[in-house]
């Protein structure tokens, strides 16, 4: 007995199990145990260079619009956006957004098509509790982006995976999709532009993967979180351009495109003419899941008219520059690392996959282990393919200040020269052939 209180034979509680394997499948546990041996000795002259993030607004060149932040500000002090906002959102925000995604769309959307979330992340999180019913699976692409999978598994969905073609530009393999579908499949992920892969999908591309959709008898959940961060020959093509062919849930935010991810306002988007999300009850079932759930900060919900209004084409145009100008120097300087081969150019989002060839190197065991050992002696975190299903592949960001980017690309080609096999010389091609 220790202060006078009682014994307890044993703790009645104990950790939800479900989660404690969770933290293998999110980008943020993963870069923290590439992290964890690294010392940061805060040396101007050798920083560390972030590598394996989603998130460039640390970087002068990357902050958001004046006018974003005008609008948030002016938001604030009004004074009019200080109490709990309706579960589905502002009124005005759910209008903005559905007039802002409908120039691209060939039919217009209502303010009753859009939810707001906070963030993309939590709109993920209700469209996996939404659909989640007993012996349900879903369908997601690999490489992904793991949060799909957790959130899928953490409501009990079962998930299944079809491959992305490498060799294809990161199209989606059809015939594996159709093979893995059966009466329980409710859905499919695409994620255009890609993250990981940097890829772009045309619109033939997402003509097909709606008629396969349709063929399925399942809905398509277009995650365009990276919608307009274009720089290659091919433009962005919403999903929601095919709803009438097959239902679409687009999900988005405005974290990457105004770069704010801290700002925490997404959206769910019913992109559907034909109306079978409400016959389905879809849509009842979103409702009441926001209804038990926290909504993104009012005074952003209440900014998101004057946001979306306000911010210049410039301000787009500079950011999608400099990502063109980055994902440049990424492309020519991995040509110069023989263990590293690139299969394509990376043309939207702000990432580009990368197969490691462990053949060349010598004391590395896996990509995981690339990552901590570079990270601990170069200082350049960068996220292993493990984290996006994709296991001795490296995911490399290239939304950072071109001079950091220089600088982190060369301190991995010398990790490199470092570890090589003397012996070993490596033909990139053949490498990626294996
Ligand atoms: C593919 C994808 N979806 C969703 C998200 C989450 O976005 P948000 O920051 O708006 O929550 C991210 C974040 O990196 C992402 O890469």
């Amino acid at each position: 007995m220790e202060n006078g209180a009682a014994a307890v034979a044993a703790w009645n509680f104990a950790p939800n199990d479900a989660l404690l394997g969770l933290t293998a499948l999110s980008v943020r546990g993963v870069l923290g145990r590439v992290k964890a041996g690294m010392v940061e000795d805060g040396s101007a002259a050798r920083p560390v260079i972030p590598m394996g993030h989603g998130d460039p607004s640390a970087f002068p060149c990357f902050r958001t619009a004046p006018e974003a932040v005008d609008a948030v500000a002016g938001a604030l002090r009004s004074g009019e956006h200080n109490s709990y906002a309706a579960c589905v959102g502002l009124e005005p925000a759910r209008r903005s957004i559905s007039q802002y995604l409908s120039r691209d769309l060939p039919y217009e959307l209502s303010a009753d098509d859009v939810y707001l979330t906070s963030g993309c992340a939590q709109a993920i999180e209700v469209v996996c509790s939404a659909l989640a019913r007993q012996g349900a699976n879903i369908l997601l692409p690999r490489p992904g982006y793991l949060f799909y999978h957790a959130r899928a598994v953490f409501n009990g969905m079962e998930v299944r995976y079809f491959d992305l073609v490498p060799e294809r530009g990161w199209e989606v393999d059809l015939d594996s999709l159709q093979a893995l579908a059966d009466r329980n499949t409710v859905a499919m992920v695409i994620v255009n532009p890609g993250n990981p892969c940097g890829n772009v999908y045309t619109y033939e591309h997402l003509g097909k993967v709606a008629e396969m959709a349709r063929k399925l008898g399942i809905f398509v959940i277009a995650d365009e979180v990276y919608a307009h961060l274009t720089f290659g020959k091919k433009e962005f093509v919403p999903m929601g351009v095919f709803g009438s062919v097959a239902p679409v849930l687009t999900l988005g935010s405005i974290s990457k495109r105004w770069v704010v991810p801290g700002w925490r306002l997404g959206w769910i988007v019913t992109n559907d003419p034909n109306g079978i999300f409400r016959k389905t009850k879809v849509v009842d079932s979103i409702k009441s899941y926001l209804d038990i759930s926290c909504d993104p900060p009012t005074f952003v919900q209440g900014a998101i008219p004057q946001l979306i209004e306000n911010t210049k084409q410039e301000f787009f145009d500079k950011t999608v520059e400099i990502l063109r100008q980055t994902a440049d120097i990424c492309w020519e300087k991995l040509k110069g690392i023989s263990c590293i081969t690139c299969p394509s150019k990376p043309e939207g989002s702000m990432f580009v996959m990368v197969k490691l060839d462990l053949s060349c190197l010598q004391d590395i065991t896996d990509d995981l282990d690339f990552c901590c050992r570079l990270a601990e002696e170069e200082l350049v975190v960068v996220l292993p393919g493990c984290a996006v299903g994709y296991k001795n592949w490296l995911r490399i960001t290239f939304a950072i200040a071109p001079s950091s980017l220089h600088d982190g690309l060369d301190r991995l080609k010398s990790f490199c020269l470092r570890y090589s096999k003397p012996t070993k010389s490596c033909d990139k091609l053949e490498v990626f052939k294996k």
